[in-house]
């Protein structure tokens, strides 16, 4: 695997290449997980060559302890990475990526405001300029995001619509650990007590669809079942729980009107903040 940390030597590096080999990129902020691993691997299918980069960005970091407590294990990343057979890793510093202040602003309207927005100031004007900057610098033919990051998937897939960018964006199932919580780079960060209470996210998730498609809840019914049973182990505290439409992940009444919804959650557990959805198709 070669490992380039200026965008100089990257771009020396891949130019042979562009005109007639795909190109597959994974964005990561390091800290791999499987899920991580699952998007090289469909990668490494749909295309010649995949880069994967590594950075932490500070710019989509409202929360300067989440900044400074993100895991930041290079060493093992580059490792696993090596063995799924990833092509490059790019791993700029910060100086490389932002030898200027950016005060220019992405913003994504509606979308930006509501689930994640409403927590984390400015996070997806972040997540906007540092992917764009990505996309810029790899220029990649397809580019591949997992989907526990729903609202991430939404917000870059309309970067791409919005400012005409000439990439594919590939987005991934979210990867489970075996008792159902999802993959996520903090997870490492939770205490062995926190993580044996973590999977309660995935279960309030399926409770609240059980409710839905099994016992004609309705969407007030669903979210304060899946709110109660996160709130009966006194362990979590709850930024949202919601059942929205995908398209712009709003909240909405009259699930008849829907054809796909998604419940999304986010909660603190301890001081590590986590989140999960589940993607659901309404039959006709
Ligand atoms: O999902 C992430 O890890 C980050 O938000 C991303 C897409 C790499 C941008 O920093």
């Amino acid at each position: 695997m070669h490992i380039f940390k200026t965008i100089e030597e990257l771009q020396t590096y891949l130019k042979p290449y562009r005109a007639e080999k795909t190109i597959g990129f994974v964005p990561t902020m390091g800290a791999l997980h499987e899920g991580h691993l699952s998007l090289i691997h469909t990668s490494r299918q749909e295309n010649y060559m995949t880069v994967c980069s590594i950075y932490v960005n500070p710019t989509q970091f409202d929360n300067k302890n989440d900044f400074d407590k993100y895991p930041r294990i290079v060493d093992e990343d580059i490792e696993l990475l090596r063995s799924v057979g990833c092509d490059v890793l790019f791993a700029p510093s910060d100086a490389e990526m932002y030898p200027q202040l950016v005060e220019s602003r992405i913003s994504f309207g509606k979308l930006e405001n509501v689930l994640e927005g409403r927590f984390r100031q400015s996070h997806f004007n972040g997540v906007g300029i540092v992917v764009s900057k990505l996309f810029h610098i790899i220029k990649p033919d397809k580019a591949y995001f997992g989907q526990k990051d729903l609202q991430q998937c939404l917000i870059v897939e309309r970067l791409v619509r919005d400012f005409s960018f000439d990439v594919k964006i590939i987005r991934s199932a979210t990867v489970r650990e075996e008792d159902g919580l999802a993959m996520s780079s903090r997870n490492r960060r939770l205490s062995a007590i926190e993580r044996q209470f973590a999977p309660k996210i995935y279960e309030a998730l399926l409770l609240a669809k059980d409710m839905l498609l099994n016992h004609k809840a309705t969407v007030l019914e669903a979210q304060e079942a899946g709110i109660f049973y996160l709130n009966s182990f006194g362990v979590f505290k709850i930024d949202y729980f919601e059942v929205v439409d995908t398209i712009n992940l709003e909240p909405f009444e009259n699930l008849t009107q829907q054809k796909e919804i998604a419940i999304c959650v986010a909660v603190f557990l301890g001081n590590v903040r986590l989140i999960d959805n589940l993607l659901i198709e309404l039959s006709a």
